[in-house]
């Protein structure tokens, strides 16, 4: 096992507004890089350039030695090919497609997971790409299908019939969103059509189930090649470094990382309310690595909602200390990853 866990990379899932040039450069810092960092989307557009705002997540120049994978979200092959061309150009050798994107605003649009409910437009786009003779891998991100389960065969046969560098699956369906439990058994079923390196997706907490899905799905034709993990990282920084051997983040750590996270936002943006307001989305993932009982301290639950409630950084400052004094640090997170409403 620990062979096949040596093999695998272990990665970061690409999270809009969470896992920003900001995060990936820290999280490296302080826990030691990920094997790769997929970047949030990018919708390239006909007009054939990247914003700024593009680059500054894209620019090879801010991403130093992190090998990062930067992603297209798109349903028109010739926005995908120029964008594509262009990435190649910046250095880059990978380029990730996603398709399993479950946000209405994308879907309704006939993008993200929206494509996997025509799988003959899928099947011309994807003609048009690979046929384009990019000078760049393509690496697709999908769910298991739009509304269906008997979906996934079909979609594991056609995605497996271009030469795709990994096909990352999450197994869930555009209608289930975030919510319910991974369907394992219908990724399992098609194991046999996956003929492409396969990665997994979905729900990991802890590094205890980065085996468990390496064990389930070592037996794809293509090769397990790789766990990719999105909320449980952004929980537990220390996630990817436990697996392989490493020790689990200290309350130091996180409390230094939060800060640093707080403070270079600050720079980035040149604006402090605005970083302030986003540390919050990063404390409801990292809540989850606190006990949530307390001998001698509040309920976990409403210390969280006043955290979400606090104006200022002062307050939310003084709600961190509270969290911190009260509540033991775990070494693993718990699966939990709510807001308050
Ligand atoms: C806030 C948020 C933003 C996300 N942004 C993206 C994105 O830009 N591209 C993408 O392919 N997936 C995106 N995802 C999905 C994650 O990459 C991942 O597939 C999902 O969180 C399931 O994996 P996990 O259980 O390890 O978190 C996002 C998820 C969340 C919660």
């Amino acid at each position: 096992m620990t062979d096949l866990l040596n093999r695998l990379r272990l990665t970061a899932a690409p999270m809009e507004g969470i896992t920003t040039v900001v995060w990936r450069r820290l999280h490296a810092e302080f826990f030691g890089a990920a094997d790769r960092y997929y970047l949030p989307f990018v919708t390239p557009t006909t007009e054939p350039r990247f914003t700024e705002r593009q680059l500054r997540e894209l620019d090879p120049r801010v991403n130093g030695p992190l090998t990062v994978i930067p992603q297209l979200l798109t349903r028109r092959a010739p926005d995908f090919i120029w964008a594509a061309r262009a990435l190649a150009d910046m250095g880059y050798t990978e380029v990730n497609l996603n398709i399993g994107c479950p946000a209405g605003t994308v879907t309704a649009k006939g993008k993200g997971s929206g494509f996997l409910r025509e799988p003959v437009a899928l099947a011309a786009f994807l003609d048009e790409v690979f046929n384009a003779q990019l000078p760049i891998a393509v690496s697709i991100k999908t769910r298991i299908g739009y509304a269906d389960e008997e979906e996934f065969s079909d979609l594991a046969r056609l995605l497996s019939s271009y030469p795709v560098a990994t096909l990352t699956v999450h197994p869930r369906l555009k209608t289930d969103l975030y919510r319910g439990s991974v369907r394992l058994s219908v990724l399992e079923r098609s194991l046999a059509d996956i003929t492409v390196p396969l990665a997994y997706n979905g729900d990991i907490v802890n590094e205890k189930d980065v085996v468990r899905m390496a064990e389930r799905f070592a037996s794809v034709p293509g090769g397990l090649v790789e766990v990719m993990v999105g909320r449980a990282l952004t929980a537990d920084p220390a996630l990817i470094r436990k697996a392989r051997g490493g020790r689990p983040a200290s309350l130091r750590e996180i409390t230094g990382f939060m800060e640093a996270l707080l403070d270079e936002y600050t720079v980035h943006w040149g604006n402090r309310m605005n970083s302030f307001k986003r540390m919050k989305e990063y404390w409801w993932f990292v809540l989850c690595m606190f006990e949530e009982d307390s001998a001698e301290g509040r309920d976990l639950g409403k210390l969280a909602k006043d955290m979400f409630r606090a104006r200022d950084e002062a307050r939310f400052r003084a709600l961190v200390s509270e969290l911190t004094e009260t509540h033991a640090l775990r070494t693993d997170a718990r699966y939990g990853w709510f807001k308050p409403a």
